[in-house]
């Protein structure tokens, strides 16, 4: 059995393109009985960034109302809130102790934002320790992530390798990177990869009005709508054939196929087909979203699983120390 453990960013809501390209990929994956799945909300890490209370409440209830919303199962699993495990910050300060700064400063996370270094504040400088320590904590073995994090994840092993050559023993476990290289790329409504910094995303919690308001400014060429339309490059067929049955989107292809079918047709029929799907997950966000004592107390329940894990851990690598 092994255990996966990733931290989830919390810079905004979740949208269809997190949901359909990491959500939902993520909770199937944790359905299987051999797996242990460790989520946790990077609440902290937001602090780099983000420095209102409001939001931050607000970006980590949302996260967590989506996992639950798309059936994470936090009884199986684990689903937590990065900072209601304090240790981790004991952890991280220790562990920046055996970090050498020009591992932190060759970074990319870093060295992107060097060129303008007044703005690089010392969280986002050791945003990688913070990181490493969410994962060692935990005794995390592999470590589903993105082609950018892979660098943090080597950071982490070598911190923790470092410790463990100075101090004789394997005290920390030795994380891998689980790279997910065919994660699904869902296109805007500009055709774009969907992403919250291009403000081409589709917020499928949106009322009604709004959200077909959103899917009729998918952009489309300007095929007439007699003549015959091309699926291939075209958004609003690929949204579609993401949410529906292979057979729909059959059926889809050939109504473009057969012409007197325009793109406002086809914008409508993702539009239901949206509603259609993501219908009961849109329900019980709302319903989560106006008792947020209710997604609290789910984290909660997370949190005590995640501490019963991490305590030990950190009571293996104090006295090593001298603590
Ligand atoms: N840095 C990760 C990201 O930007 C989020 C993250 C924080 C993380 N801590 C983690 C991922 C620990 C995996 C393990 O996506």
């Amino acid at each position: 059995m092994a255990r996966y453990l990733t931290g989830i960013q919390s810079s905004g809501i979740p949208h269809l393109g997190n949901i359909l390209g990491a959500i939902e990929p993520a909770i199937q994956f944790s359905q299987k009985p051999g797996n242990e799945s460790i989520f946790f909300i990077a609440d902290y890490h937001s602090l780099t960034t983000i420095k209102s209370a409001e939001q931050r409440i607000h970006n980590v209830r949302s996260v967590a109302a989506t996992w639950i919303a798309f059936g994470f199962d936090y009884h199986k699993n684990i689903l937590f809130r990065q900072s209601d495990v304090k240790e981790v910050l004991e952890l991280t300060w220790i562990l920046s102790c055996f970090t050498p700064y020009p591992m932190l400063a060759n970074a990319h996370s870093f060295k992107d934002k060097s060129d303008k270094l007044s703005d690089v504040n010392a969280g986002l400088f050791t945003y990688p320790v913070l990181m490493a320590a969410d994962i060692l904590l935990y005794d995390a073995e592999q470590v589903p992530v993105g082609k950018d994090q892979i660098q943090h994840i080597e950071i982490a092993r070598d911190i923790a390798s470092t410790f463990n050559n100075l101090y004789g023993q394997a005290v920390l476990t030795l994380p891998e990177p689980a790279v997910q290289n065919d994660a699904m790329t869902v296109p805007g409504t500009d055709g774009g990869k969907m992403s919250k910094s291009y403000g081409n995303f589709i917020d499928i919690y949106l009322d009604e009005k709004t959200l077909r308001k959103v899917i009729m400014s998918i952009k489309t060429d300007s095929t007439p709508l007699e003549e015959p339309k091309n699926t291939e490059g075209d958004t609003t067929f690929k949204l579609f054939s993401l949410v529906a049955s292979p057979s729909d989107t059959a059926n889809l292809a050939d109504l473009y196929q057969k012409g007197d079918f325009g793109y406002g047709h086809a914008k409508q029929m993702l539009f239901e087909k949206i509603l259609e799907k993501f219908g009961p997950a849109r329900k019980r966000y709302a319903d989560l979203m106006n008792t947020p004592e209710e997604i609290d107390a789910i984290l909660t329940i997370g949190a005590d699983k995640a501490r019963a894990i991490a305590v030990p851990v950190l009571n293996r690598v104090k006295p090593l120390v001298g603590f």
